[in-house]
């Protein structure tokens, strides 16, 4: 079988992260979830059991989390499955946004920041969940989702009952604060806002075009506006 754009992609930022996890063994990780990164974290888990990496002093930064969610949808428990638990990285440096609310930023500052950042895009634009009109200057805060944030997610929440429409999210100075970052974006229908969020204006309405403030943000698509799939 044809291997796709979208899992030449997924091991490849696997790739990249295993060799920054060998190189670093007390490298901390911004980390998102959804649909986007996961093909990634099986490419990672995989390549980590090979390797025999070490995944004892990682530390693991969930971007978000819904503030009004059962365990099983909650985005620590995504983590665990599909990347924590693999790669056997310990309870005690994964760290999530909901139980350090206000201090998140303190924590991620304690363990010397950032190093990697990996973002997906919402079709609105946001990063985490800074949806339109967050500003720069916003450090880790609860939100309320938009209406199309909660319609994207309704896929994901089929047969859950309710869709959550709160959370907690890294801010967008969390963000551009990591030294690091690496956007994925798949499929057509996020061509048009990763093409406005990079090549428009830097505004707060696309909560993603900041990140073209960041010096080293590397941008991974299975669409041609990249060119994802013929870089080396
Ligand atoms: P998705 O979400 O990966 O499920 O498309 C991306 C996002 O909302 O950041």
């Amino acid at each position: 079988m044809e291997t796709s754009c979208q899992e030449i992609i997924a091991s490849r930022v696997a790739g990249l992260i295993a060799a920054e996890v060998a190189s670093n063994p007390s490298i901390c990780l911004g980390l998102p979830t959804g649909r986007t990164p996961a093909k990634m974290y099986a490419e990672l888990v995989k390549l980590s059991r090979q390797n025999n990496l070490d995944w004892s002093r990682v530390c693991g930064f969930a971007l978000d989390e819904y503030l009004d969610v059962d365990e099983t949808q909650s985005f620590s428990h995504y983590l665990s499955v599909n990347l924590y638990d693999g790669v056997g990285l310990p309870a005690a440096n994964r760290f999530n946004p909901s139980e350090s609310g206000d201090d998140y930023d303190a924590l991620i500052a304690a363990r010397g920041g950032l190093d990697i950042t990996i973002l997906g895009i919402g079709l609105n634009g946001h990063i985490a969940f800074n949806e339109p009109g967050t500003p720069a200057e916003s450090w880790t805060h609860s939100i309320v989702l938009t209406p199309s944030t909660i319609d994207a997610n309704r896929e994901l929440f089929k047969g859950a009952g309710r869709i959550p429409t709160r959370a907690v999210t890294m801010g967008i100075s969390t963000i551009l604060g990591s030294r690091r970052i690496i956007l994925m974006a798949f499929g057509e229908k996020k061509r048009s806002i990763l093409d406005q969020a990079l090549t428009g204006p830097i505004s707060p309405e696309i909560p993603a075009s900041f990140l073209q403030q960041h010096d080293s943000l590397q941008v991974f698509t299975d669409f041609e506006r990249a060119q994802a799939c013929r870089l080396d």
